[in-house]
């Protein structure tokens, strides 16, 4: 597994990142429940593979499942393995709008104890959308207790990870952030980050791009389901089954040519892919190293939906 660097950071992350989103079972995002065996079941895979990054958040389910599942796993292996990258986010309370510094500090506290770990090195704020940039920014804000966390060792790094480009792309500019998590928007359908990755990675910070697979029709296929990025979008289905026609022509699973469109990116440092059974570990390597023609680029480079139709928040 090739890794990359982490932007200025000085950490050297594999391409492939395990996304944990899934592993809380939450069924209105995803359509289906994960239950906590098959969901440490899949950490431990991830553990025993050359994957060596993996990313995860305080609000991934009710309850902090995610985070807790993960926990369940590093204390049955032994503790996180040598050269293993584990990045959590910071939320609010479920609920509550509260990203005040007390509620910064908790809830990294609470993810440190499901975890069972004593600091995570790259920490994010996840989803700034939910306040604003300027809440963001305020005095007492996330962004001010984030970097006191960094500024007092309790982690290494801060990222921002989250959606609307409009909240993001200043917070970029802000140059306080050494990693940005964009999702969903730089993928087969979407370019709408493109803008932001050329920035973020002109500007020195890690670039993380997460859900190639638009949160699961680029890989379940779009004869599964017709969302995309976790809301109902017939134009984006029509799209995937274009490519999914070109794909099948040159004997290439669609899940391949999603996945390898960020991987090939070299202002990626990271892909981070979405699972929730120990087979993905072994499906996505594969999928990685899938042979990819240059023709079917030109021909998804042709399919790519229009501007007019990307999320461009
Ligand atoms: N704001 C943020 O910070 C933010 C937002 C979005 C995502 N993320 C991170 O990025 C990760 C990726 O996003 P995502 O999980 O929403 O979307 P995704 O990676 O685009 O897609 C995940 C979906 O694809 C399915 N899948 C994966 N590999 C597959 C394969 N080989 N064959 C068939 N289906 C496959 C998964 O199914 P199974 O569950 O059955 O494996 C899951 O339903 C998240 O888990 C999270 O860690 C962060």
């Amino acid at each position: 597994m090739q890794d990359r660097e982490l932007g200025g950071t000085g950490l050297r992350v594999t391409a492939l990142c395990v996304g944990t989103s899934p592993l809380a079972s939450m069924p209105g995002l995803y359509g289906y429940e994960v239950d906590e065996a098959r969901a440490v079941a899949t950490v431990r895979a991830a553990l025993g593979s050359p994957i060596r990054f993996l990313d995860t958040s305080n609000g991934y389910g009710a309850h902090g499942e995610s985070e807790s599942r993960i926990g369940e796993a590093l204390r049955e292996s032994g503790g996180i393995p040598e050269g293993f990258v584990l990045a959590t986010k910071v939320d609010p309370r479920p609920g509550s709008s509260d990203f005040s510094d007390a509620r910064v500090r908790e809830s990294y506290r609470e993810s440190l104890e499901r975890l069972g770990v004593e600091r995570v090195p790259l920490l994010h704020l996840h989803d700034p959308e939910r306040i604003g940039v300027e809440a963001s920014l305020a005095p007492g804000g996330p962004v001010e207790a984030l970097r006191q966390l960094k500024a007092e060792g309790r982690v290494d790094w801060i990222g921002v990870a989250g959606g609307a480009l409009s909240v993001l792309r200043p917070l970029v500019d802000t140059e306080v952030f050494d990693v940005v998590l964009t999702h969903n928007r730089y993928t087969l359908l979407d370019r709408s980050a493109e803008e932001l990755i050329a920035e973020a990675s002109t500007r020195g910070l890690g670039v993380l791009n997460a859900a190639p697979y638009g949160g699961g029709l680029l890989a379940r296929g779009p004869a599964s389901t017709s969302k995309y990025a976790y809301a109902e979008r017939g134009d984006a289905r029509a799209a995937a089954e274009r490519m999914q026609a070109a794909c099948e022509r040159h004997g290439v699973p669609l899940a391949a040519a999603a996945l390898q469109f960020s991987l090939r990116d070299e202002r990626i440092a990271s892909t981070v892919v979405g699972v929730s059974s120990p087979e993905r570990i072994d499906q996505t390597l594969s999928l990685a190293a899938q042979e990819i023609p240059d023709d079917l680029w030109a021909e998804l480079g042709r399919l790519t939906p229009p501007k007019s139709s990307w999320l461009n928040d």
